[in-house]
């Protein structure tokens, strides 16, 4: 008996790297699982991962998943992917905010276009994902929100990931908590993780510089074993909590 058995689960970013990883193991926990980005085909930029791969993957098992192409910067199409999801299944239990980019280099040559984009696909995106899937969770009084953030959102990466990464996710953070204070009456959880160490994802690796260690870096398995964990809560359990993978594997006794 998987620990997802019936749920419907919304995963952005899931065309690659986390996202992927996080909505495959939802799928192996019994989840169906919506697998929602913009590549459908591979990416001219020459990074790897499809929405239609992901979803593959996942079928492949006998998993259920359902790719829709959806951009989270536009109202209107992360609007209509939920309305999709409806359609299909019937309802929303999880949402995971996870789709983001960075803008590595220093402040002053982070133009406005790039502060624009960093700060719209990780603060904008999560609200409006949010907001799409509120109006079903409220009405099933029940459901769980998981947000995204990183180290940079509390330290200072700086070149690394650049200024506008790290204050997009300090505001995720506040957006949770303050989204848990507001959304417990409705029996919703609102929680935000982290990889404690960098996790080789297809987007990391290839921003990273050339003469980075990558001999540090993890796979992404104990962010899919805290996201399994959040993704079964609800406001009466863990909620308006911002905390690590491995916070969370260390606190609720998940490492096996
Ligand atoms: N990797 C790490 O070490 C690390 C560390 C700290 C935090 N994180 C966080 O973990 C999450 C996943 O990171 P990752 O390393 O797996 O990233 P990744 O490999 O770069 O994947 C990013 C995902 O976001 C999607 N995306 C980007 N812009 C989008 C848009 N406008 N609309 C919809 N989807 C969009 C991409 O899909 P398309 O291009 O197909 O749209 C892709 O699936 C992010 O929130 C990241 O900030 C990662």
């Amino acid at each position: 008996m998987g620990k997802l058995n019936g749920k419907v689960a919304i995963v952005t970013g899931a065309s690659r790297g986390i996202g992927k990883a996080v909505a495959i193991g939802f799928a192996r926990e019994g989840a169906r699982v919506v697998i929602a980005a913009r590549s459908v085909t591979p990416p001219k930029s020459g990074l790897p991962g499809t929405i239609i791969e992901t979803a593959d993957e996942i079928k492949a098992f006998g998993g259920k998943a359902l790719p829709i192409k959806t951009n989270v910067l536009v109202e209107e199409e992360v609007l209509a992917m939920v309305q999709t999801v409806l359609d299909e299944w019937g309802r929303v239990d999880i949402l995971v905010n996870n789709a983001a980019v960075a803008a590595p280099g220093p402040f002053v040559e982070t133009t406005t276009k790039l502060w624009n984009l960093v700060l719209g696909v990780n603060v904008l995106g999560t609200f409006l994902g949010t907001k799409a899937v509120l109006p079903t969770m409220m009405k099933q009084r029940s459901g769980s929100i998981i947000n995204t953030t990183s180290v940079a959102g509390a330290s200072r990466l700086r070149e690394l990931t650049g200024i506008a990464y790290g204050t997009a996710k300090a505001a995720i953070e506040h957006f949770t908590c303050a989204a848990a204070a507001e959304l417990g009456e409705y029996n919703i959880a609102v929680n935000c993780y982290r990889p404690a160490q960098g996790v080789a994802s297809e987007g990391w690796v290839f921003n990273l510089p050339a003469d980075y260690d990558k001999s540090q870096l993890v796979g992404p398995e104990k962010m899919v074993k805290a996201a399994i964990f959040l993704a079964q809560q609800d406001a009466k359990g863990v909620s308006g909590c911002v905390a690590s993978d491995e916070e969370l594997i260390q606190w609720h006794g998940l490492a096996d």
